[in-house]
C-alpha cells in the first residue's frame, strides 16, 4: 500500500489531528480546505513538515482535486458542511457534501485509490433500536425539517460510494464518526455540545441546554476518532464495510454540563438556561439517545475507544485554559 494519502478538509477538527498522527507514522499527506470553517492554525504543526503539502482548494473544484489526487494512495474524505439549524440555509451541506464526495469518488476511481467516507451518526437518525448498528434500519425525519438535509447528504454519500465500489471498484471504507470534540472544536453549535459548554463554564457564562436536557449523548476524545480512521486506513478487511467509530459512555446533556463544571473547578455557581426545543429546532425532534453498537469496530479493526469522556473533558479544558482569549 502507498503510503500517501489525500485528506479532504484537513484544516478542520478531525482532519488536523489526522495529518500530525500519518505524518508521524511516516505516510506523506497532501492536505486540502477552503477553510470554511477550518484554520490554518490547526495544522501549523504540519505546514513545516517535509512530507505534507497544503492546498487551498474547494472540493467542487473537480479540476484542481483531480491533479491533486495522483500519485495517492487513500483519499481520507472528511470536508462537509456540517449540521445545521433552521436558521440556516442547507444548499451548501447539499451540495458540498454530495458533489464534493461524487469529485473524490470519481478521483479515486481516475487514479485507483481507496477511499474512506467520513460519514455520521446522524444517519441513524430517530432509530429506536440502541446501541446503533451499521446493519440497523434508518429513521429519518421529514424533508421539510430543513435539519435532516446532512444526514440525507451523508446518506446519500455513503450509497454514492458502495456504487464506485461495486460498480468501478474503487476500495471504500465508510466511518461512522459518532460526537467527537478536542480543544479544536468549532464552538459554534456545528461543534457539539461539549465545546459550547467548556466555553461558557469557562467564561462564567449562562449554559444554554435544549429541552430538558435529559437526552444523552455518547461523545469521544478525537484521538480515538482519529485512532479508528488510521486502522481502517490500513486494515484491508475494512474495504466495503460501514463501521461505527467513537465512544460508547452514555451521558446526558445535563449531566455533562455538571461534570465540566465540577472538572472546571466551581469558582462560580453553574449558570443553567433551560430553552424550549421548538425554539431551537422548530419541528425538528432531537434524537433522545444516541449510543454506538462498537463491536464491529472491535471485530474488524480491533478498535476500542482508549480516553474516557471526563478525561477528554480534562484535556481540552487544560488546552483552552492555555488561550483564554481564543
Ligand atoms: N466531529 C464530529 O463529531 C463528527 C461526527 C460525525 C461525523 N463527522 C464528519 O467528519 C468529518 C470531519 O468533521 P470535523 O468535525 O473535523 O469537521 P470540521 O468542520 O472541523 O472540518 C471540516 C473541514 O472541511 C472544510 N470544508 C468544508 N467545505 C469545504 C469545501 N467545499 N472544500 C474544501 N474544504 C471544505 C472546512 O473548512 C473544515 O476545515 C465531516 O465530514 C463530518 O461530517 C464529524
Amino acid at each position: 500500500m502507498k503510503k500517501s494519502v489525500l485528506i479532504t478538509g484537513v484544516a478542520g477538527m478531525i482532519g488536523s489531528h489526522l495529518a500530525e498522527e500519518l505524518l508521524h507514522k511516516g505516510y506523506t499527506v497532501t492536505g486540502i480546505d477552503d477553510l470554511s470553517y477550518g484554520a490554518l492554525v490547526n495544522i501549523d504543526s504540519c505546514l513545516t513538515h517535509a512530507n505534507f503539502r497544503f492546498y487551498r482548494v474547494n472540493i467542487l473544484d473537480f479540476d484542481t482535486l483531480k491533479i491533486l489526487g495522483k500519485d495517492t494512495g487513500t483519499i481520507i474524505h472528511l470536508a462537509a458542511v456540517k449540521k445545521i439549524s433552521e436558521k440556516d440555509i442547507s444548499l451548501p451541506t447539499l451540495l458540498v457534501n454530495t458533489k464534493g464526495t461524487e469529485n473524490v469518488l470519481e478521483t479515486a476511481k481516475m487514479w485507483g485509490c481507496k477511499v474512506i467516507f467520513a460519514s455520521t451518526s446522524d444517519v441513524y437518525g430517530m432509530s429506536p433500536d440502541l446501541p446503533l448498528n451499521e446493519d440497523g434500519d434508518l429513521l429519518l425525519g421529514p424533508s421539510l425539517i430543513k435539519r435532516w438535509s446532512y444526514a440525507v447528504s451523508k446518506l446519500y454519500g455513503e450509497q454514492l460510494s458502495f456504487a464506485y465500489h461495486h460498480d468501478y471498484k474503487v476500495p471504500i471504507v465508510v466511518i461512522r464518526y459518532f460526537g467527537g470534540f478536542s480543544p479544536r472544536s468549532s464552538f459554534a453549535w456545528s461543534g457539539g455540545h461539549i465545546p459550547i459548554f467548556i466555553r461558557a463554564i469557562l467564561r462564567n457564562e449562562e449554559v444554554i441546554v435544549h429541552g430538558d436536557g435529559l437526552q444523552t449523548r455518547s461523545m469521544g476524545f478525537v484521538s480515538d476518532l482519529v485512532h479508528g480512521t488510521v486502522l481502517a486506513l490500513e486494515n484491508e478487511k475494512a474495504v466495503g464495510e460501514i463501521i461505527n467509530i467513537g465512544n460508547d459512555e452514555e451521558l446526558s446533556v445535563l449531566e455533562t454540563a455538571k461534570l465540566i463544571h465540577r472538572i472546571a473547578g466551581p469558582a462560580h455557581e453553574l449558570k443553567l438556561k433551560f430553552v424550549p426545543m421548538s425554539e431551537v429546532f422548530g419541528k425538528y425532534k432531537d434524537i433522545l439517545r444516541r449510543i454506538p453498537d462498537l463491536s464491529k469496530a472491535k471485530r474488524i479493526l480491533g478498535y476500542s475507544p482508549r480516553v474516557k469522556l471526563e478525561d477528554a473533558i480534562r484535556l481540552t479544558i487544560k488546552e483552552v485554559l492555555k488561550h483564554p482569549s481564543a
